[in-house]
């Protein structure tokens, strides 16, 4: 990749029928296996995964240089399924410049942002087709599909922000979205480690 200053224009296009982005860019999978230990329900994690190992969420990254001057952003899709009574979700990440922001534009179906801050605040938003969630800086996000489509959003944000996962993946996050009756409700993790 270019990274001089001189990096040049790009166009790249959604395909809102294949889910597919072009140039892909670099495209990041996440199968249940790679998450597996964040969901509730372990013995049902257990169960599914003796029979296959879904995909629960692709991203494809444009490829921007990362630093501080650029807009990384991606397109990123969720898909629609449970794992037990909890929806399925991004892992959920810190940036690693914590000084950086990010804005969601959601494209399709139905979901909710969970975030939480570095001083334990929380906070969960409605994700549909027009939201624009903005994620400041030191919170931590996840986005869970509660609907019955693929979730698709586009972000961007600072070149050089980078990604924290350890966090959430030692200690999780405060909230879950569960189905309760057919409806996504928020409840206190039960397996959050302080
Ligand atoms: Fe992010």
């Amino acid at each position: 990749m270019e990274k001089d200053k001189l990096f040049r224009p790009l166009n790249s296009i959604f395909d809102f029928t294949s889910l597919e982005l072009n140039p892909p860019g670099e495209l990041i999978v996440r199968n249940l296996s790679d998450m597996d230990f964040m969901y509730q329900d372990q013995d049902r994690v257990t169960e599914i995964l003796q029979k296959n190992d879904p995909v629960i969420y692709r991203f494809y990254n444009v490829e921007i240089p990362e630093t501080a001057g650029h807009l990384q952003h991606c397109v990123s899709m969720v898909f629609p399924g449970k794992i037990g009574r909890e929806y399925y979700m991004t892992k959920g990440h810190f940036h690693e410049i914590e000084d950086t922001a990010e804005a969601y534009f959601t494209l399709r179906g139905q979901g909710r942002m969970v975030m939480q801050s570095t001083e334990g605040k929380t906070d969960i938003k409605e994700m549909k087709k027009g939201t624009i969630t903005y994620v400041p800086p030191r919170w931590a996000h996840r986005c869970v599909n509660t609907g019955n489509q693929p979730l698709v959003f586009f972000a961007v944000y600072r070149g050089d922000a980078g990604h924290n996962y350890g966090i959430i993946e030692k200690k999780g996050m405060k909230k879950i979205i569960l189905e309760e009756k057919g409806k996504p409700v928020i409840k206190d993790n039960p397996r959050y480690k302080n």
